[in-house]
């Protein structure tokens, strides 16, 4: 495969778009993704386009790529949506990078899009429930809230972890959200405020849990050595990979790991001849507290059963040797599900190129990683600068 470069990335800013449909919402991201293009753009280069969305509400469940790249006038190329619930952003980024990689294509735009806000919260827990097992988990009753919970209450009863610690995951990325105008909840929230929330389900409560949000992402990929023709400061994805498993926590052999994302981050690593240990910052998909605290695992940022430490010891902050979450993370910044992936690469894009403003942190090699599902599918990408 040759080696391939984002030249541009931007996102809509997340949160309650009451006035927006998903089209504008994906306009606005593509637009945001056009000015970062700094040597020009013209549309007449793309040769193909993808686009994650779980389609919450149904409002456009067919024919959704085209539906949004034809109201950006772009017309003619092939373009499809991308399914894999809360992963869509990162499989459509996956697909871009198979499809230039390959020497397929010339130029690829990957998108994600979700609008959740319309809906009442009942009927939003009911589209995100499709995500998990239908037959032992959503029509038994399961929310995915309490999925998550399932697998935090596991990880407190194997560690030394209590629950401050999903707090202070929270607090954290609360503390990089106040900084980005682009996140949905741009507020800080102390560690008593985040460990005397609401419940939502045994032991998460609302600060444990990421919010509902509408928002659209969009990235553009080329071959590496074209880069420059768009940008002089391009990102190059170094590493990448997909995993997935099966959807019922029943089915697994652990509840307190997840393979799909050991599988993705395995592939990411070896393509990019990199370990954990040369993850300057990350982005990661924490849904939920309990799943950062995986993540730091599974992404061999720490030792199984020992993430909790990271945040512990404050090395995650913004300030400490290991930034995760600059951007404010799901919990903060929000989650428009098919978005998401994208919206990381957004962050990671900012940083790399020195423009992440208040949030900057140093690095020349970033991770990202988006989960589907509980852990159906994930995907993890490592992107690299001229240090
Ligand atoms: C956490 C959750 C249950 C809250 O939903 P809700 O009870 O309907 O909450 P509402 O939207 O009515 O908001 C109530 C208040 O809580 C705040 N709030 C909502 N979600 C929040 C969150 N995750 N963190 C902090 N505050 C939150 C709102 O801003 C609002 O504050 P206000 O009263 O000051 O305006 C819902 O956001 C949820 O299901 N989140 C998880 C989404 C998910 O599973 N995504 C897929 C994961 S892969």
């Amino acid at each position: 495969m040759r080696d391939v470069a984002l030249v541009g990335a931007g996102q809509s800013p997340y949160g309650e778009h009451p006035d927006a449909g998903i089209k504008e919402l994906f306009e606005s991201a593509y637009d945001a993704m056009v000015e970062s293009v700094d040597r020009g753009f013209d549309a007449d280069v793309l040769d193909g386009a993808y686009v994650g969305s779980l389609g919450v509400g149904g409002y456009q469940l067919g024919i959704t790529g085209a539906s949004l790249t034809s109201h950006l006038g772009l017309t003619g190329l092939p373009v499809q949506r991308v399914e894999n619930a809360c992963a869509s952003g990162g499989f459509a980024l996956l697909d871009a990078v198979h499809a230039v990689g390959s020497g397929a294509s010339d130029a690829v735009l990957a998108g994600g899009v979700e609008k959740m806000l319309d809906l009442s919260g009942d009927r939003s827990k009911y589209w995100l429930g499709v995500s998990g097992d239908t037959e032992y988990e959503r029509l038994a009753g399961m929310t995915f809230a309490g999925v998550y919970a399932i697998a935090a209450q596991r990880y407190l009863h194997e560690t030394d972890a209590e629950h401050e610690h999903l707090s202070r995951v929270a607090v954290k990325n609360h503390e990089n959200g106040a900084v980005n105008p682009k996140a949905q909840f741009q507020r800080e929230v102390s560690l008593e405020k985040a460990q005397g929330a609401p419940e939502i389900a045994d032991p998460l409560n609302l600060y444990d849990a990421c919010p509902t949000t509408d928002g659209a992402a969009c990235a553009m990929v080329v071959p590496a050595d074209e880069a420059h023709e768009y940008t002089d400061d391009p990102v190059y994805i170094t590493g990448f990979g997909g995993g997935s498993d099966h959807l019922a926590l029943h089915d697994r052999d652990t509840i307190t790991s997840l393979s799909a994302v050991r599988e993705a981050a395995n592939d990411a690593y070896d393509r990019a001849g990199r370990t954990a240990d040369d993850i300057d910052f990350a982005e990661v998909h924490d849904c939920f507290t309990i799943a950062e605290l995986l993540a730091y695992e599974d992404l061999g940022f720490a030792d199984r059963g020992e993430g909790w430490r990271l945040i512990d010891e404050g090395r995650t902050r913004r300030d400490g040797d290991l930034p995760v979450n600059t951007s404010g993370g799901l919990k903060s910044k929000g989650h428009p599900l098919g978005a998401t992936g994208i919206g990381q690469v957004v962050e990671v894009f900012d940083q790399l190129r020195g423009d992440a403003g208040e949030r900057q942190v140093d690095g020349s090699v970033a991770l990202s990683h988006n989960v589907g599902g509980s852990g159906g599918a994930a995907t993890v990408f490592i992107y690299e600068v001229d240090a």
